[in-house]
């Protein structure tokens, strides 16, 4: 572990947690195998980054696109899903962590849709992190959806167009209320947005890492930080 202490810790860090499929072909196992031992390492990243202050974490667990993949696999990550939060609720409530699960909802299933809103209401007043899980995910349904949503506020006349600005848009998306990310990681090597949070990662710091995700460790988490807190944000203003 370096020990440049950390001064500027995000407030909100999102993750692309990429390579679980190509780690498992690497490894001789299945890509369930990975996707089980990604699933260890998204367990340990969000103990890392409760513990150091980080307000915010969203993961990437499952695409709008990850539907088309295989049923075998796609019904092995909707079991992962579902063991991560049966297994995991105790330990969220006890550091204070809240769930929020960003996403279609109706697309899935009824078993994980009950669990995701049990867990949901049990965290919902937790203070000190907020783990929004991005599953059935794709930024630009998530811009349509308040799209639509703001369409049909205009059509009942409850919103007037000129009143629309981005803080209203804002409040549509399924991030409502959250503060944009300060620091994106993807790992596995990949460097694209692939369909993820494309609204509120206008002013992001990118960070991409050349390890496959379930190779990727607390440490690397650190270093990712170290990184972002040595960019400097402008928001496009003059340097
Ligand atoms: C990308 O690897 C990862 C996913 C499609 C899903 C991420 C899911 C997990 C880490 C496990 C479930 C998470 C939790 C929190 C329970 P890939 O399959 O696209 O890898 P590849 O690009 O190497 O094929």
């Amino acid at each position: 572990m370096t020990s440049t202490p950390l001064l500027k810790v995000p407030q909100h860090v999102a993750i692309i947690m990429d390579g679980n499929g190509r780690w498992a072909r690497q490894q001789s196992l299945s890509r369930l195998e990975g996707h089980k031992r990604g699933s260890d390492v998204a367990r340990d990243i969000v103990t890392t980054a409760a513990r150091i202050g980080v307000s915010y974490l969203t993961l990437y667990a499952f695409s709008s696109e990850n539907w088309r993949r295989d049923p075998h696999e796609v019904s092995g990550l909707m079991a992962l899903l579902k063991h991560y939060l049966e297994d995991e609720v105790e330990e969220l409530h006890k550091n204070d962590a809240r769930l929020k699960v960003i996403g279609e909802r109706d697309l899935l299933p009824n078993t994980i849709l009950d669990l995701v809103e049990q867990v949901e209401e049990l965290t919902k007043s937790n203070k000190t992190i907020t783990l929004q899980m991005a599953i059935s995910y794709g930024s630009r349904a998530e811009i349509i959806h308040a799209a639509r949503a703001i369409a049909e506020k205009v059509r009942d006349r409850r919103l007037d167009p000129d009143a629309i600005t981005e803080q209203i848009f804002e409040q549509h998306l399924y991030t409502a209320g959250a503060p944009d990310p300060d620091l994106l990681i993807r790992t596995s090597g990949e460097q694209r947005i692939s369909n993820y949070l494309l609204w509120q990662l206008a002013y992001t710091e990118l960070v991409f890492v050349d390890k496959f995700w379930p190779e990727f460790t607390p440490e690397d988490f650190m270093n990712a930080l170290l990184t972002y807190q040595n960019r400097e944000r402008r928001f496009g203003t003059a340097a």
